[in-house]
């Protein structure tokens, strides 16, 4: 594993928004694999920069995104397509028929999850997969405990994340109680791994995630196993590892 650090979030965000640049012009169709959260906003910020400077282009870039509430549209701003939209896709040139994020409006998920798998497996696979880490290890939906072996699939959210989420809606059965997100195995098919970490409040779950033992409790341990993983983070979130 490759580890980078930043002084701060702003130097964290330039260092993994380089290493995606560098991706996207060594390869300007790349499948990159995009992850939601507030770590990856800076990342995204510096690559609009860039492609406004004429330094990017992501006319031929296709992208996955790793996870969507069920139930919600596009168009709710709680989803993470409006994120992905609001951040990232309406800011640059890529083509919008070739980002992609689970449908959420599918009711069927066995359907929704399959449709996704397939929109993997066409695209070739994903050349760079960027990824945060949750406070409890986990990675994408991928909560402790979650079989390794899995690909898209639906998950029951925690109690506490329903909890959680319900001040951003008006009335409380809005609150989607269910996800779909790329499971362990498909992002372990990822060619390359770029997993971002930010601030003191994730300095233990880096240090159990990759120099603790490799287990379904730590879901994001699992990246120990995979050949190419680059750790970015300030140096906060690295305090433990440095
Ligand atoms: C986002 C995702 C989540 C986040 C994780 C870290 O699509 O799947 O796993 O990456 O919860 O979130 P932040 O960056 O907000 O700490």
């Amino acid at each position: 594993m490759k580890i980078y650090v930043g002084e701060d979030y702003k130097e964290m965000s330039r260092k993994a928004a380089n290493i995606m640049s560098a991706q996207i012009i060594l390869k300007p169709d790349s499948v990159i694999g995009l992850a939601t959260g507030s770590t990856p906003i800076g990342i995204y910020d510096q690559l609009v920069k860039w492609y406004e400077k004429g330094d990017l282009d992501f006319s031929n870039v296709v992208s996955i995104n790793l996870d969507e509430y069920k139930g919600l549209s596009g168009d709710n701003d709680q989803s993470y397509r409006y994120f992905m939209n609001k951040h990232l896709f309406d800011r640059i040139n890529i083509d919008k028929n070739k980002t992609y994020v689970p449908d959420g409006l599918e009711q069927d998920s066995y359907k929704a999850c399959q449709q996704y798998n397939n929109i993997i497996e066409k695209s070739g696979g994903i050349d760079m997969q960027l990824l945060g880490l949750g406070h409890n290890g986990h990675i994408g939906f991928n909560e402790p405990g979650e079989a390794f072996e899995k690909e898209t699939h639906c998950v029951n959210l925690t109690k506490s994340t329903i909890e959680a989420n319900k001040r951003f809606f008006e009335r409380e059965e809005d609150v989607p109680k269910q996800a779909y997100t790329m499971g362990i195995k498909s992002i372990m098919q990822a060619k390359k791994i770029l997993i971002v970490v930010s601030g003191k409040g994730k300095a233990d779950i880096v240090k159990k995630a990759f120099f603790g033992p490799v287990t379904p409790e730590v879901p994001a341990s699992v990246l120990q196993l995979h050949n190419d993983v680059t750790l970015v983070g300030d140096r906060d979130a690295l305090c433990e590892i440095l």
